[in-house]
């Protein structure tokens, strides 16, 4: 595993295994939208590997004992439309007492910046751990945006979590939000000039939705 106070890159083999495969280009829609859900929820394995237990007191057919469960801050998933939305219906499943937010957000192909079209996110979001969801985070600029969307309506703990990432964007979203840590399944070596990761896996939306 690769940690800084910034990124992790867990290096688990299943994980790479399934991001290779997600990578090749034969790798048609239902297989890479179900390879973005396993890796989701391996990713998310990580990401929360901090969430606070306390010990309850439970009978098991042999015994009365205390054994950990989930406390502190309720979850809250929150999704950039329209690629983070395969992550986030994937992780529900392991935290299906999590609120789901959906934000928006579409990357304007000539000048790169993020377009903002939609937001709706939970109301308690505030009292809430939020686990914001984009497979690519490129230039940065949806998840910077993303994230500011997220302050403005509260939110006070955001983790955010991509499948792949590059330096430019990891460094955007730490230069805008410092207290923001991004888990990531790999990191791959740059953008090319139309701002795709390198070697990348390609559009990520159009892969998972079929579009192109
Ligand atoms: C992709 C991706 C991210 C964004 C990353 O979305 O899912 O949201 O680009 O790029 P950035 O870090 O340079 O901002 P896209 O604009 O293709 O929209 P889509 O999910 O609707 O396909
Ligand atoms: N968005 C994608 O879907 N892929 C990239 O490589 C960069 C941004």
């Amino acid at each position: 595993m690769t940690t800084s106070p910034v990124l992790t890159v867990p290096h688990h083999p299943l994980l790479l295994h399934k991001l290779s495969l997600m990578r090749d280009v034969q790798t048609g829609v239902k297989e890479f939208r179900e390879l973005a859900a396993e890796v989701s929820l391996l990713l998310a394995y990580e990401a929360m590997r901090d969430l606070e237990t306390e010990p309850v007191t439970l009978t098991t057919p042999l015994a009365t004992a205390a054994f950990p469960m989930l406390s502190g801050k309720k979850l809250a998933l929150v999704a950039i439309l329209r690629a983070g939305l395969v992550m986030t219906d994937s992780i529900v499943r392991l935290v299906p007492a999590a609120k789901v937010g959906h934000i928006g957000m579409y990357r304007d192909p000539e000048t790169l910046s993020p377009v903002a079209y939609y937001s709706k996110l939970p109301a308690d979001i505030a009292e809430r751990r939020v686990f914001l969801t984009d497979p690519m985070l490129a230039t940065g600029g949806s998840a910077v945006a993303a994230i500011e969307n997220l302050k403005a309506a509260g939110a006070q703990s955001i983790k955010l979590m991509s499948i792949l990432a590059v330096p430019e964007g990891v460094k955007r979203v730490h230069d805008a939000h410092p207290d923001v840590e991004i888990v990531a399944a790999a990191l791959d070596d740059g953008l090319n000039d139309h701002g795709y990761i390198m070697p990348g896996l390609g559009d990520a939306g159009d892969r998972i939705y079929g579009t192109k």
